[in-house]
């Protein structure tokens, strides 16, 4: 069969749709989440730029945290970056928490402060793609544009009968069209925040990937897949991608009064901005780094041990972390000669949990008591 980008949809479904989800939204969705409740745009943006691709179990102390430190645009656009990561160390994705910060800034030199109120306004901002900023349109402003995200792309893949992989660019035209479409056939009354939530609630709750609960869909009726009885078919896989591993070398090295050596990452790639282990690929590339800095030091080579390895799974490859402990109690770091250019630090291990590391180097490094 050929696959094509139109849908199944009964017309008549079109104009029932929003209302139907908002009520539903009312009565079954999602209540008394933190960023509920509030126009503010500053709150609502917060919480969906931590919330894409992070659950909202997680999300939730560190929203308050953030908030506590940073109560309001101003106050993050006048801050450093360096203060702002402490606060999303271990949530991912740290590229979310350097476009927040700018965007902060750009609010605040282009906007005088008051964020912009239409979707495609908002989109041009840093970190704001179009189904965020759609959301925070809604939310804030009760703009009648809809979002778009990926558990809205199978509702909608669903409910219409959508059969193409829903990455495809041509069916990702009509389903943004589709989407803007079933706002647009709405009643004027439609309480738009009722309605956003009530699709991410459905996606969330109901039309769920696995185990779908069509029983409790307050769309069941007009539904193309469940009426067809394919939901499990629903949406088509996407082509996979190729899923890389790439194995890294890491050095703990804890010198004189459990010192430990950090490095900051760059801005830019994984980790961007955070302080992470010093990284090598290969065994040998690790070796040449710290050997000569030992020169100085007498009595026996201190061993390098191998500490058990570690998974991590980024989105499009998996990182292999090979953990090495080099420990020379002896060594006063300030001794040392490491180049100045790469950003090392030397931190006390008692104040790990304070630093901006990564959830895995935080793991990893949680156990470094049982192994010195
Ligand atoms: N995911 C993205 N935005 C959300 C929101 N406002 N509530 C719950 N989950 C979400």
């Amino acid at each position: 069969m050929t696959q094509t980008t139109t849908h199944q949809l009964d017309t008549r479904a079109i104009p029932i749709f929003a209302e139907r989800i908002a009520q539903w939204q009312k009565v079954h969705g999602r209540h008394g989440l933190p960023w509920q409740g509030s126009r503010d745009p500053y709150r609502i943006w917060l919480a969906e730029i931590m919330l894409q691709q992070t659950q909202v179990s997680t999300v939730m102390g560190y929203y308050e945290r953030f908030l506590q430190r940073f109560p309001d645009l101003n106050c993050l656009a006048n801050a450093q970056q360096d203060e702002v990561m402490p606060y999303w160390a271990g949530l991912g994705y740290y590229a979310r928490a350097r476009n927040l910060h700018r965007c902060a800034q750009r609010i605040v030199s282009d906007y005088g402060g008051r964020f912009p109120q239409t979707q495609s306004q908002l989109q041009t901002l840093p970190g704001i793609g179009p189904s965020t900023a759609a959301a925070i349109a809604a939310f804030a402003f009760g703009q009648r544009v809809s979002i778009l995200d990926g558990n809205v792309k199978r509702v909608l893949a669903r409910f219409a009968g959508v059969f193409a992989p829903t990455q495809r660019g041509a069916t990702e035209r009509m389903l943004w069209d589709l989407a803007q479409q079933l706002v647009e056939a709405a009643p004027p009354s439609l309480d738009m925040t009722a309605y956003t939530q009530g699709l991410m609630d459905l996606g969330a709750l109901v039309c769920t990937r696995h185990r779908t609960l069509c029983t409790d869909c307050p769309l069941q009726t007009h539904c193309y897949a469940h009426q067809a009885q394919c939901v499990d078919q629903l949406p088509a896989p996407n082509p996979r991608r190729a899923y890389p591993t790439r194995r890294r070398h890491m050095l703990i090295w804890v010198g004189e009064q459990q010192q430990l050596l950090l490095q900051q990452r760059p801005d830019k790639g994984i980790w961007g901005g955070l302080l992470a282990l010093p990284e090598f690929s290969s065994q040998a590339a690790l070796r040449d780094f710290y050997r000569p800095q030992l020169a100085t030091l007498e009595g026996p080579r201190p061993a390098l041990r191998p500490l058990p390895s570690l998974l991590h799974r980024f989105t499009h490859f998996a990182l292999d972390i090979r953990p090495w402990l080099l420990h020379t109690p002896r060594l006063c770091p300030a001794a040392l000669t490491l180049p100045s250019a790469e950003n090392f630090v030397w931190v006390p291990t008692d104040s790990l949990s304070e630093q901006a590391l990564p959830a895995p180097i935080q793991r990893l490094l949680g156990q470094l008591a049982e192994h010195l």
